[in-house]
């Protein structure tokens, strides 16, 4: 059997407590499924910092650059907002992306039928929800130059963020979302705004082609992104996978997230390109909360965003579909349960801790 490799970096505030969750489960999967994870683990974010001076050290670097898969959990506090700016607990994941090239951001929103009733639509709007949009990570308005305030010398200031895209950009965030579409409903919503930005009309076009070219047994539609936006909230079950820039990709995921209930939640996944000789993609699997300070060390912190965050590793770095689809599964019987941690807590459910929860789902 190959050996399947893991590197973990659990980070800092409830990151370590998610991720003790995750490692029950890689242990029973090796145990009893003879899953062949072999696991190593190192250091982000402020405990890195407080161990090395560095938010993550080169050698954790190198080594999450040979895993097969990287499990981030979280960094960040307060005990290191007064770090400098290059090694402050986020440097870490920003370094992880852009080395590991990690240019495609996934982003589920699925809504367990049993935490409905906590989305912020009405619950009909999204039980069932399961939609996924990926977001262009590292292109866009966001690195794109020039990039800068100059002062006008009139009392005024100038700031300029810069919109940039190459075609070879597009194309290779478009593959991902028609690639991935193959595995689910098959349509791709690409959003863009071709009626007011050249970005949006080379968008449109590079999509449009390698669609032509490669993937036309997928659906595709084109949608303006604000009225994709509207959408989303109007009716979110008209949409399968969404494919959109850095930018737009940030707030449609965030206004996603909101349909479906807590924070606690979330996975995500970004992925990078596929290895020319293996095939194989770099990829970083974390929830998309952070470190909850506020209630870190209490063992409270909801493991699901964590947990599920490793279905998509099952799914999307190992091609172990069922595993995935079984985990998953699991936690969507464990909350039909009735058992939830605090962030979700309903009227006549059982209230548990990180580790019941985790436990709980690994009966099921
Ligand atoms: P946060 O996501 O850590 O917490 C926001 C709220 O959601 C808090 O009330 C927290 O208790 C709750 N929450 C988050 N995850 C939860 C879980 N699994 N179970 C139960 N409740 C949960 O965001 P916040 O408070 O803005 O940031 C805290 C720290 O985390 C900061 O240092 C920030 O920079 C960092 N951060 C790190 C991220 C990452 O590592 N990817 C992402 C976002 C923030
Ligand atoms: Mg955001």
């Amino acid at each position: 059997m190959a050996q399947r490799t893991l590197f973990l970096l659990p980070g800092d505030g409830i990151g370590p407590e998610t991720m003790g969750e995750v490692r029950k489960i890689i242990d029973y999967m090796n145990a009893e499924q003879d899953a062949g994870f072999v696991t190593d683990e190192g250091l982000v974010g402020g405990s890195a910092y407080d161990a090395h001076g560095a938010s993550i050290s080169d050698a954790d670097m190198a080594k999450a650059t040979d895993a097969d898969a990287v499990l981030f959990g979280a960094v960040g506090g307060p005990q290191w907002d007064a770090v400098p700016y290059d090694v402050r607990p986020e440097a870490g994941l920003l370094r992880l992306r852009k080395d590991l090239e990690l240019f495609a951001n996934l982003r589920p929103a699925i809504c367990y039928p049993a935490l409905a009733q906590a989305s912020s639509l009405k619950p009909e709007l999204v039980e069932g929800l399961d939609i996924l949009i990926v977001r262009e990570l590292t292109g866009g308005v966001y690195f794109g130059e020039p990039k800068t305030i100059t002062d006008l010398g009139n009392g005024q200031k100038r700031a300029i963020d810069t919109q940039v895209y190459d075609t070879y950009e597009i194309e290779r965030i478009a593959a991902v979302a028609f690639e991935l579409a193959r595995t689910r409903g098959n349509t791709v919503c690409s959003m863009e705004k071709r009626n007011v930005m050249k970005s949006g009309v080379l968008w449109n076009q590079v999509v449009t082609e390698t669609h032509k070219a490669q993937y036309s047994d997928v659906k595709l539609e084109h949608m303006l992104a604000d009225a994709g936006g509207m959408q989303l909230v109007r009716a979110p079950k008209q949409f399968d996978v969404i494919v959109t820039d850095n930018l737009f990709g940030d707030m449609l995921s965030d206004v996603a997230a909101m349909l479906t209930g807590s924070l606690g939640m979330l996975p995500s996944a970004s992925l990078g390109a596929p290895d020319p000789k293996t095939g194989k993609r770099k990829a970083m699997y974390e929830p998309v909360h952070g470190s909850a300070p506020d209630i870190a060390g209490k063992g409270i912190a909801n493991p699901i965003a964590m947990i599920a965050s490793f279905a998509m590793c099952l799914r999307y770095s190992f091609n172990m579909i069922e595993e995935a689809n079984n985990l998953e599964k699991a936690i969507a019987n464990v909350l039909d349960k009735g058992i939830r941690t605090a962030d979700i807590m309903a009227d006549g459910a059982t209230r548990v801790g990180t580790t019941q929860m985790g436990d709980a789902i690994l009966a099921e």
